[in-house]
């Protein structure tokens, strides 16, 4: 059984994956509009991903026999005028992210629920990866400048990303 700050703060993350979802989705359109598929596919991708953890959480409330609420998603900031600055607000957007969810650990730690701490190992591990994914790809970008040949085979790089297997699964 969750205690209800628990309960409450996992409702609350399930919203923040959402807005995640919705930053991508808006990013996704941001690089539609300067002719970067590759990179609105990559973000597009990235959105499903968002989803699917909002997802992961929700189940878990469920299966701790806890009430999940849906808060209202706030829209994204779509203030981006480059690549660069497009992948920086999603790095910036997964520093943030991780701060929250290290507020989680802590938590499930004072409030001694061991499982959720559990849980929230698999959110650790995912935002590591997710920064130093971000983090390589704004270095690419700042080493090719405004080369549209580099920022071209970046794009084209960025357009073989694979959807990850828990958004398969969310889709079957
Ligand atoms: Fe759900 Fe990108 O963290």
């Amino acid at each position: 059984m969750l205690s209800k700050p628990m309960q409450d703060a996992l409702n609350c993350q399930i919203n923040v994956e959402f807005a995640s979802a919705n930053q991508y989705l808006a990013l996704s359109a941001f690089f539609e509009r300067i002719n970067m598929k590759g990179c609105a596919h990559w973000m597009r991708i990235q959105h499903e991903e968002e989803l699917a953890h909002g997802m992961k959480i929700l189940d878990y409330i469920h299966d701790r026999d806890g009430e999940v609420t849906i808060g209202t998603v706030e829209a994204p900031d779509t203030n981006w005028g480059t690549p660069q600055e497009g992948f920086q607000a999603a790095l910036d957007g997964e520093r943030q992210n991780s701060k929250q969810i290290g507020d989680l650990v802590e938590l499930a730690t004072s409030e001694k629920d061991h499982s959720t701490h559990a849980f929230l190992q698999w959110f650790v591990n995912e935002q590591i990866e997710e920064e130093a994914t971000a983090q390589d790809i704004i270095d690419k970008l700042t080493f090719v400048g405004d080369d549209r040949t580099g920022q071209f085979m970046i794009d084209q790089e960025l357009a073989q990303r694979v959807p990850p297997p828990e958004t398969q699964a969310e889709q079957d």
